[in-house]
């Protein structure tokens, strides 16, 4: 992040997610606003064929999210936290009338977002509501009020995070019983198992977390947060390519983290 300037990685995000819309057709991943809230021309995002295994990736790791929801809500989540939301669509196509959504973000990619929603004619519904957080300077538990358990959704911000925001981010979300979080980031090969550190080439992992209750609020501190990093990982990558690769005819073990 640059001060003053939304975060570009996020711009980056939502381009994908739009250029698979069009390339393959949101096979994996089909969200009707990504096209609009990014503003850039349907003809445009054909150039961005050749950057396939990032793209979907990107598709994966979000439905791989939105699939984890689902199941919470089944389930009888009613909060979602997307936490360094960019330029996410969920909170804009909820189909779940009773889950409230608050979307947490830097203040400069917060601002930069709801003028794209504004100049793309994209209408915040009732059950959005929007908290600006800078995870290096701030704790989430100061700025982020919440009544009862909820379902967080972190994707593309952990590797951008100093590892004490990552410990202290991860910690306030382990920190109460009933909440579950999805996220990704980059992993280093001593961390993987041999099949994933054969490949070609290691890029992110996503996974979903489920703190064990009941939490003890003095174990919401770094080690706990490190045993969830490590955990995440292989499991993540296996699910990934399990679930999502084949529906785009994808090769997991030749492109993107496995
Ligand atoms: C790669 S984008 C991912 C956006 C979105 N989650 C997605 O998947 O499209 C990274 C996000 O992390 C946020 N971010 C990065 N550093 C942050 C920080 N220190 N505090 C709050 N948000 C941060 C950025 O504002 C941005 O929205």
């Amino acid at each position: 992040m640059e001060s003053g300037q939304p975060s570009r990685t996020a711009g980056s995000a939502a381009r994908y997610r739009a250029a698979h819309q069009i390339l393959e057709h949101g096979a994996i991943f089909a969200d009707p606003l990504a096209v609009r809230i990014l503003g850039v021309p349907a003809d445009e995002l054909l150039a961005d064929a050749p950057r396939r295994a990032m793209r979907l990736f990107i598709a994966a790791r979000t439905r791989f999210a939105e699939d984890a929801l689902a199941g919470a809500v089944a389930g009888g989540c009613r909060r979602l936290v997307v936490l360094g939301a960019g330029l996410d669509t969920f909170g804009y196509r909820n189909p779940y009338p009773d889950l409230a959504v608050v979307e947490v973000d830097h203040p400069d990619t917060q601002a930069w977002k709801r003028r794209r929603l504004a100049e793309a004619g994209i209408a915040v519904p009732e059950s959005l509501t929007y908290v600006g957080v800078d995870f290096e300077r701030e704790s989430l538990a100061d700025r982020l009020r919440l009544d009862g358990p909820a379902f967080f959704v972190w994707l593309g911000v952990v590797p951008y995070l100093t590892r004490q925001g990552f410990d202290e981010t991860l910690g306030f979300v382990a920190g109460r019983p009933g909440n579950e979080v999805v996220f990704d980031g980059q992993q280093v090969p001593e961390s993987l198992g041999a099949e994933a550190r054969g490949a070609h080439r290691v890029g992110a992992g996503v996974a979903a977390v489920r703190p064990a209750p009941p939490v003890h609020p003095d174990a919401a501190t770094a080690p706990r947060a490190a045993r969830c990093r490590r955990e995440w990982i292989e499991h993540g990558c296996v699910h990934a390519r399990q679930r999502y690769w084949s529906a785009a005819g994808g090769r997991a073990h030749r492109t993107v983290a496995i």
